[in-house]
């Protein structure tokens, strides 16, 4: 059990030790108003002051592990060099995290490019891959005898989408085929980080026990109730992309041919080059990490393109009974996180997972403050209860699920919803310093914990 993170939505200090500009600072700059309540990149929850506190309240819940990511703007500068403070400011990390006996899971990239790198092309170009590889080499060199666990990437679909194909996030490109390049060139830079982790390895830098992986957002397809053949080919498109894609290249080394031969009759396929399948080889991981919000619910696209001209795979379906998260706009689903896990039972039956990333955000949790000062989340208690619940039928019918990681265990900057959205099961002041404050979700976690030492996991869920 433990806490995921990142370090661009908690660090802060976005100028300080030589940290360079990344692509969240220049959006911030370039344009605030579109931040909830124009808070930008800058502050993060104050973890660069901060990491020892929260490192010290993990343990006090009980917590055994914690994830963040290094930023690449911060370790190297533009001449590839070791940034001196900024691999300070991450032995440090590592340091509190063994003295607290935590666990630290280390992820090396979180849509967060930087800035100089984003300017010569960022994903769509083939040297900002090489460049990716150097970072992560050097990241294990450096860390290699600190941590122990380590992740090439989070949700490495996320930027093709919100970047190049939606267009929601700076630069706000609407093109699909840019958007196939750069997750087919993030799917290269996950490789080289791999083999540069083989080779780090074999040359003594890292823990004989050391591991590697991926993390994604990993969406279990629906689709109606009566579906036609139609709608079952949007379900595999919508697999195949977003699912098959990643499982695909961590398990076997390659991308899942029926999807590239689709791409390819739509014109929508990558610049593949020669040498790129020896590259591919090289991406399968030891374990996985899924990130789990919601189901992807998808049916036959009832227009063949969209409104830039593109071809689409499917259009959203709406399930009538659907529960939401109004305020992220997100289904809450928590049996997609058992299908998810009986899928990797029965389709990649050798890789072990856990879940990397749980949780639920909401707007204006001063209103369910009680006389204390305390938040009364139980909405976020009955969430993580139900999908825990969930995981454990999953692992009591054979999923190898290792564990779990609730998200945004403490408040953090997310993205441009800034701080509009709370996950925390640690409430962040804001105008108050960002001081740190439980919420109830965080006692009852503590409480969970605590029993589950004491009996056996199917004992152990509390009441609310
Ligand atoms: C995951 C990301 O997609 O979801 C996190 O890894 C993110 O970085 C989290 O913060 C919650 O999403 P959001 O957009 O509400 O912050």
């Amino acid at each position: 059990m433990g806490a995921a993170l990142s370090g661009p939505q908690t660090e802060g200090a976005y100028r300080k030790d030589g940290k360079l500009e990344n692509i969240w600072d220049t959006w911030s700059d370039c344009s605030i108003s579109d931040f909830y309540n124009k808070v930008g990149s800058y502050t993060g929850n104050d973890f660069y002051e901060k990491y020892e506190e929260d490192i010290r309240l993990f343990k006090s819940l009980g917590l055994d592990s914690f994830r963040t990511s290094i930023q690449w703007s911060r370790l190297l500068g533009q001449d590839e060099k070791l940034n001196e403070k900024g691999a300070d400011f991450y032995h440090r990390i590592c340091a509190c995290a063994k003295k607290h006996e935590i666990e630290l899971f280390m992820n090396l990239y979180h849509f967060d490019m930087p800035t100089y790198l984003f300017q010569r092309g960022g994903w769509e170009n083939r040297e900002v891959v090489e460049a990716y590889a150097v970072y992560a080499r050097t990241a294990f060199r450096e860390f290699g005898k600190e941590i122990r666990y380590w992740f090439t990437f989070n949700e490495p679909i996320v930027e093709p989408d919100q970047r190049y194909r939606t267009g929601m996030w700076y630069p706000f490109i609407k093109d699909a085929k840019r958007g196939m390049n750069v997750q087919y060139h993030i799917s290269l830079a996950h490789c080289l980080a791999v083999w540069e982790f083989r080779k780090a390895k074999e040359e003594g830098y890292l823990l004989p026990d050391a591991q590697i992986g991926l993390i994604n957002c990993f969406a279990p397809p629906y689709t109606r109730e009566d579906p036609t053949p139609e709608d079952l080919e949007a379900v595999r498109m919508e697999d195949g992309l977003r699912n098959r894609w990643w499982l695909d290249l961590v398990t076997k080394g390659k991308l899942p041919e029926d999807v590239l031969e689709t791409l390819k009759k739509c014109q929508l396929e990558p610049d593949v080059r020669p040498g790129d399948e020896e590259i591919l080889h090289q991406g399968m991981v030891d374990w996985l990490g899924f990130n789990y919000y919601h189901p992807a619910r998808v049916q036959a696209p009832k227009e063949k393109t969209d409104e830039n001209g593109f071809l689409k795979f499917s259009d959203p379906y709406v399930w009538p009974e659907a529960k939401m998260n109004i305020y992220r706009g997100w289904e809450i689903y928590p049996k997609g996180i058992y299908d998810f896990g009986m899928k990797m039972k029965e389709e990649y039956p050798d890789l072990k997972f856990f879940i990397s990333e749980n949780g639920m955000g909401v707007e204006h949790e001063g209103r369910f403050r009680d006389a204390s000062g305390e938040i009364q989340d139980d909405y976020r208690i009955e969430f993580v209860q139900e999908h825990l619940e969930w995981v454990l039928k999953a692992i009591q019918e054979g999923a190898q699920c290792m564990g779990y990681h609730y998200w945004g265990l403490i408040d953090n900057w997310s993205w441009n919803n800034a701080f509009k959205n709370r996950y925390g099961m640690i409430e962040v002041e804001l105008m108050n310093n960002y001081q740190r404050k439980l919420k109830k979700s965080a006692k009852w976690i503590q409480e969970l914990i605590r029993l589950r030492e004491k009996k056996p996991i199917e004992e152990t869920m509390v009441s609310k």
